[in-house]
């Protein structure tokens, strides 16, 4: 544990069947007006948007709503939340969905009472926040993005066609309360499904691949895949086993709540690539994870390879006599390929329409980070063409 921190992680998380149970006494705590958010139709489909309705009816809030959150939110629908909180002095922002609704919560938490442009200061800048910010809480309804209980946002501004994360403390955005229950994800198709799935494995990647001490984080990193495997193995079965869809549910929060990244230098530019991909395409985020990973960690794995290495005998069980160390990292690396197929998700960027034009604007755009080697702008597009 080379690298000193401090930590506080300030989400409360109510888990499980009887999780929204906790939903009155927790909006007791805030004032009266509430901007509720949510997605595109899933939650009323779902009848959750009746039974959150109701109980911020009978907590005596005023609800203003923004609904219609796009997967990959827009800038666009920050700015219109935005002008809602200012309009209504809105006390708390509510968001029920998934990664996308809660982290376009956060981004109009800090956007409300910016002065000046907030993408320019917050998301390309990326400015202190000094104005104030708007309380956030989430009501999750898809598993991935660990939005949940961490202060990131990504945004994708259509009209530069850049998608760009931030940050920010968690102090600062982190919801105050999210509310999990793992019922609540079983109406997920399965595309979203499996792509909530290899997001988290993705996370855990990226943390992982970076490092030479011997860390507790990369321990518990290496939990988490082995449980996110098996219960994703589960779920591909039964997507209403309970134990399974709670299992994805509680790895993925862990898995980006910062606690597995303590004291640790990471990678992260697989989610770079993917980014400027979603600009693009507008790809579900992990479906385009998955088409980049493979490629990605063929390209780096030699800056790396013990941990290539240990990451094929702890996670892929790869047998070692007899192999050098080339090898055995290379059979992990097809290993989580195989896991790739395993889950459906497709392996080309055309199946998630780029096309060939894109490539050199994606590699271009895209910015640059690494954990074991960062690559430059050809090397980018070396790996995107791999992959096309
Ligand atoms: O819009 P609705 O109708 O609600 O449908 C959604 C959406 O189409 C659907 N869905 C959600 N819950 C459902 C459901 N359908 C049926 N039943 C339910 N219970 O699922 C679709 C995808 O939802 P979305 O929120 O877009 O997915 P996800 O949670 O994967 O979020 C993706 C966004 O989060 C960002 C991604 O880049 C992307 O913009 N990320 C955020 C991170 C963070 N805050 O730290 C980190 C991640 O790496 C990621 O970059
Ligand atoms: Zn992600």
């Amino acid at each position: 544990m080379n690298i000193d921190f401090s930590f506080q992680n300030p989400t409360r998380i109510h888990f499980g069947r009887t999780a929204m149970q906790h939903l009155p006494e927790e909006l007791a705590n805030f004032g009266s007006n509430v901007l509720l958010m949510y997605g595109k139709q899933s939650i009323k489909k779902s009848g959750l948007y009746d039974e959150v309705m109701n109980l911020l009816h009978q907590a005596g809030k005023r609800v203003c709503e923004l609904p219609g959150i796009k997967s990959n939110p827009a800038y666009r629908q920050v700015l219109q939340g935005a002008q809602l909180v200012r309009e209504h002095n809105v006390d708390l922002i509510l968001a029920v969905g998934g990664g996308s609704v809660i982290d376009c919560a956060k981004a109009i938490s800090v956007s409300a009472y910016c002065e000046g442009d907030p993408w320019q200061r917050y998301w390309i800048n990326g400015e202190k926040v000094s104005n104030p910010v708007v309380p956030v809480a989430s009501i999750l309804t898809m598993t991935g993005t660990a939005s949940e209980m961490n202060a990131g946002s990504v945004i994708t501004n259509e009209e530069l066609k850049v998608k760009q994360g931030r940050v920010f403390p968690l102090e600062l955005v982190a919801p105050k309360f999210s509310i999990l229950n793992p019922e609540f994800t079983y109406t997920v198709p399965k595309y979203q499904m499996v792509s909530g799935i290899f997001d988290i494995f993705s996370h855990l990647m990226e943390q992982y691949f970076s490092g030479e001490d011997d860390c507790v984080s990369d321990y518990l990193l290496e939990g988490d895949m082995l449980a996110l495997i098996s219960a994703a193995r589960a779920a591909l079965k039964n997507p209403q086993d309970y134990e399974a869809r709670s299992n994805i549910m509680w790895c993925a929060t862990m898995a980006l709540n910062k606690i597995l990244a303590l004291s640790k230098t990471q990678d992260w530019e697989v989610h770079q690539i993917e980014h400027q991909l979603g600009a693009y395409t507008d790809c579900a985020h992990g479906i385009g994870l998955a088409i980049v990973s493979v490629p990605y960690y063929r390209h780096i794995y030699r800056y790396g390879l013990h941990r290539f290495v240990r990451f094929a005998k702890n996670i892929w069980h790869v047998p070692t006599q007899g192999r050098s160390d080339e090898q055995v990292a290379l059979e992990g690396i097809a290993c989580l390929s195989s896991f790739i197929a395993e889950l459906g998700i497709p392996q080309t960027l055309r199946e998630v329409g780029a096309t060939e034009e894109m490539l050199p604007l994606i590699a271009e755009s895209c910015n640059k980070c690494g954990g074991y080697h960062v690559p430059d702008t050809a090397e980018v597009l070396e790996i995107l063409k791999a992959c096309y």
